[in-house]
């Protein structure tokens, strides 16, 4: 089945072409040199740019998979969660292509994509654990099957991402700053800076805005003393709270949960303490540890059109009436 998968949620313009668990050809047009002087995502900025980028990301990943419009089964596209007028502009051009071509059109769930991200090109099957962390998300979810989740826990208030960005803008970091802060980190020192650990009540939820904020004020506490924290140590530390943060609960989940199977999605899961981290329990305590390539961590279609594959064999396809949604739990159906 081959499907061409659209994907607007924030800001990049993206479109692939899929063929069940293949990727044909991946196309992502990122605005993010723009966001950048704004210091992150402005929603109407994006929109705009989406519907300037949409038409011609499209062509390329028909083009580049070697195919013509006529050879596409389905339109799979995200239609939650995400900035509203941004998922907007992919889902009205999805449904224009899926009218003029006469073929389905597959609604998305951006977190189930990103899911489905570690279905390319591996042998990964449901059940398993998944721990989905991007700039807006950070959810552990117990993958049931290709269609059918169960969220154990999650971010009671910021996403993992949202922390690094905010403490990577107070520090003087390009837009979006986790990916810097990754790269800059020196090897962990716990004991350089005493950043928090925050609890929290639910035994597998998250909170990351005391740890932001105390980070924040530690950077501007240090400014007003006219002082530079060590950024590169101070990178370091941050990145092992949130790493260790999100790979205890993540233990405790499987641990309690019996699944064998652990993978990772979403753009903070490129980030390399995570991966280490993750690598080192799971060898300890014998679960299988799947990756998504780093190309398909951040936002991209491919994923759209793998998640989309199995939403259409489950028989979810979009009626003419295919609304977006800001936001949409992600066991919704
Ligand atoms: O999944 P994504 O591309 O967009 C959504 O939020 O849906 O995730 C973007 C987030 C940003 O917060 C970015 O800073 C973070 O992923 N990120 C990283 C790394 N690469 C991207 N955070 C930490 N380490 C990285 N290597």
């Amino acid at each position: 089945m081959t499907i061409l998968a659209i994907e607007s949620s924030c800001d990049e313009t993206a479109a692939a072409v899929t063929r069940e668990r293949s990727v044909l050809s991946n196309v992502v047009a990122t605005q993010i040199a723009e966001h950048r002087l704004y210091g992150g995502v402005v929603p109407e900025i994006a929109s705009r740019r989406h519907t300037e980028a949409i038409s011609e990301v499209c062509k390329k990943a028909v083009a580049d998979a070697g195919i013509e419009y006529g050879d596409i089964d389905a339109i799979a596209v995200t239609f939650a969660p995400g900035l509203i007028g941004a998922l907007l502009v992919g889902l009205n051009f999805a449904k224009g292509l899926s009218v003029s071509l006469g073929v389905p059109l597959i609604p998305v769930h951006h977190l189930r994509a990103h899911i489905a991200a570690n279905y390319i090109d591996t042998d990964l099957k449901p059940p398993f654990l998944c721990l989905t962390v991007s700039g807006g998300n950070t959810i552990i979810t117990k993958v049931n099957d290709y269609t059918s989740f169960s969220p154990l826990g999650g971010t009671t208030d910021d996403a993992a991402g949202e922390c690094f960005d905010k403490v990577a803008r107070a520090l003087g970091l390009e837009y979006p700053g986790g990916v810097t802060l990754d790269r800059i980190a020196t090897e962990p020192d716990f004991t350089a800076y005493p950043l928090p650990v925050p609890h929290t009540a639910g035994v597998y939820d998250f909170s990351f805005s005391g740890l932001k904020t105390a980070a924040v004020n530690l950077i501007h506490n240090a400014a007003q003393r006219g002082e530079t924290p060590d950024v590169s140590v101070l990178a370091a530390t941050l990145r092992s709270r949130v790493a260790k943060m999100l790979a205890d609960k993540t233990f405790l989940a499987a641990r309690d949960t019996g699944l064998k199977t652990l993978a990772i999605a979403g753009g903070v899961s490129a980030n390399s303490e995570l991966r280490r981290v993750l690598k080192e329990g799971c060898e300890k305590s014998g679960v299988a540890l799947y990756l998504p390539e780093l190309k398909y961590c951040g936002d991209n279609a491919a994923m759209v059109g793998v998640a989309g594959y199995y939403e259409y064999l489950s028989g979810n396809t979009a009626g003419a009436d295919m609304n977006a949604f800001a936001t949409m739990p992600i066991d919704y159906r």
